[in-house]
């Protein structure tokens, strides 16, 4: 696999920026639910790295839970928005705090499916943490209750967000080149 710097167009948000910021968010939420239940639910795998930080930022005692889920679509690259379960939570949610921690809200399509199915399970509140809001680009309204950063429509990786499963790993935020990646028509 070649080094990232082939498909970095330029650093979006540096890691310190991103500390910072995950950091206030930490803050808020340990303000918002003092001395209340909390049960963080992760959608993987793009949001692990930020709930990871999200975590240690988090004063309140919590849980944590994780599901998977995959588009539908004609490629297996597709960000159709019709989500398939592809693995559940471990723990019933009926009557907890929910905060689902997510990495990037697009067209608000894939959230607006999950928070459907989360609903129907009877949480006692249920509000949505992402660190990345590309709001432009937004097809279906969903309430974002904690937003790390609105950014502009461009293809973004690194902190969690995948090119074809690689460069998670990265510290930071990078714009793709796409005279070298052609994004996922989503
Ligand atoms: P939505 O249903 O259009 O909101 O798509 C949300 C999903 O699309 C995210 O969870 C990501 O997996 C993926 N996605 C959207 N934009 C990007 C991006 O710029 N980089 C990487 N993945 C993205
Ligand atoms: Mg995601």
């Amino acid at each position: 696999m070649q080094s990232y710097h082939e498909f970095l167009s330029e650093v979006l948000i540096p890691e310190q920026e991103l500390q910072e910021k995950i950091q206030q968010l930490g803050e808020e939420i340990s303000h918002d639910y003092n001395g209340q239940d909390l049960h963080l639910v992760c959608i993987l795998r793009g949001g692990v790295m930020f709930l990871t930080d999200l975590m240690r930022e988090i004063t309140v005692p919590h849980s944590i839970d994780f599901m998977a889920i995959s588009s539908y679509g004609v490629g297996d690259r597709q960000a159709s928005g019709h989500v398939r379960l592809t693995m559940d939570l471990r723990d019933d949610i009926q009557g907890r705090n929910v905060v689902l921690v997510e990495d990037i809200v697009d067209s608000g399509n894939t959230l607006a499916s999950v928070l459907g199915l989360l609903a129907t399970r009877k949480p006692a509140s249920l509000k949505v943490c992402t660190l990345l809001d590309k709001a432009e680009r937004r097809e279906t309204e969903v309430p974002l209750d904690y937003v790390g950063f609105v950014i502009p429509n461009k293809y973004v990786f690194g902190y969690g967000l995948d090119l074809d499963e690689y460069y998670r790993e990265l510290p930071f935020i990078g714009v793709v080149n796409e005279d070298r990646y052609t994004p996922p028509d989503s």
